[in-house]
């Protein structure tokens, strides 16, 4: 029997993994993955016991969504939502974490990351490894601060953005939904909705079109 599931067994579900056993140590893990050539195999030791029907047999266990993709963490937290299965958050022991700071479900936070003061992170958001989300930042849903990433104070991401690894986003900047920012950039000016945005200082290259045009 499991005590929480791990949803995803790629390279987020390793950290997952390891951040609960660290955090929470003799806890029984569970994988979940939708790929059935998985199913029976380990990850890390841990059984991956099915797909997301495995998930919905064992309602009260809840679920860590470990996949990287934010468009695919997102829809699966939906889909949980509508199941009715619980997300649970993962806070590695070795980050740090403000005490005012606001930690939304199914959150996950890698060796090394940090949350300042009066932060808040929606919900399924990724802070990854090293990577600072300093004082009053405002972060969406499935927001994903890749590596090394800095946030300054005051910075606001909207939902399923990925900072990329080791980028710089200077104080106040509002960077919208659906974003992209390149891995090194330095973000000194806001960004709208569904663009990619890279360099140093970052400028938008390219808009995601991901639904039809007029
Ligand atoms: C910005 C990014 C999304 C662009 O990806 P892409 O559209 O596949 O771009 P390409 O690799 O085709 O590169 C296009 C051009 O931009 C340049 N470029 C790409 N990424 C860049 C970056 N981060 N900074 C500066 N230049 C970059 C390339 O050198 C190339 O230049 P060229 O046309 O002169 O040869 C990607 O490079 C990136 O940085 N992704 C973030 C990855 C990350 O941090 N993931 C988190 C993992 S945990």
């Amino acid at each position: 029997m499991s005590d929480i599931f791990v949803f995803g067994a790629g390279g987020h579900g390793k950290v997952a993994i390891e951040a609960i056993r660290a955090a929470t140590p003799g806890i029984a893990i569970g994988v979940i993955d939708d790929n059935p050539a998985n199913w029976g195999k380990t990850l890390l030791g841990v059984p991956i016991v099915g797909g997301r029907h495995h998930a919905c047999a064992h309602p009260h266990v809840a679920l860590v969504p470990a996949i990287g993709d934010n468009r695919a963490r997102l829809a699966m937290m939906a889909w949980a939502s509508d199941a009715g299965l619980a997300l649970a958050t993962v806070i590695h022991p070795s980050a740090i974490v403000s005490p005012s700071a606001a930690i939304g479900a199914g959150c996950m936070l890698a060796p090394g990351a940090i949350v300042n003061a009066e932060a808040r992170l929606g919900r399924g958001t990724i802070i990854n490894t090293a990577a600072s989300v300093d004082h009053d930042c405002v972060l969406g849903d499935a927001v994903h601060v890749a590596p090394g990433a800095r946030l300054c104070g005051g910075v606001g991401i909207g939902a399923g953005s990925l900072i990329g690894v080791g980028a710089i986003v200077v104080p106040g900047i509002v960077i919208g939904r659906g974003c992209t920012v390149g891995a090194g950039a330095v973000v000194v000016r806001p960004v709208a909705d569904n663009m990619r945005v890279w360099g140093v200082p970052a400028v938008v290259r390219e808009e995601f079109r991901s639904c039809p045009q007029p």
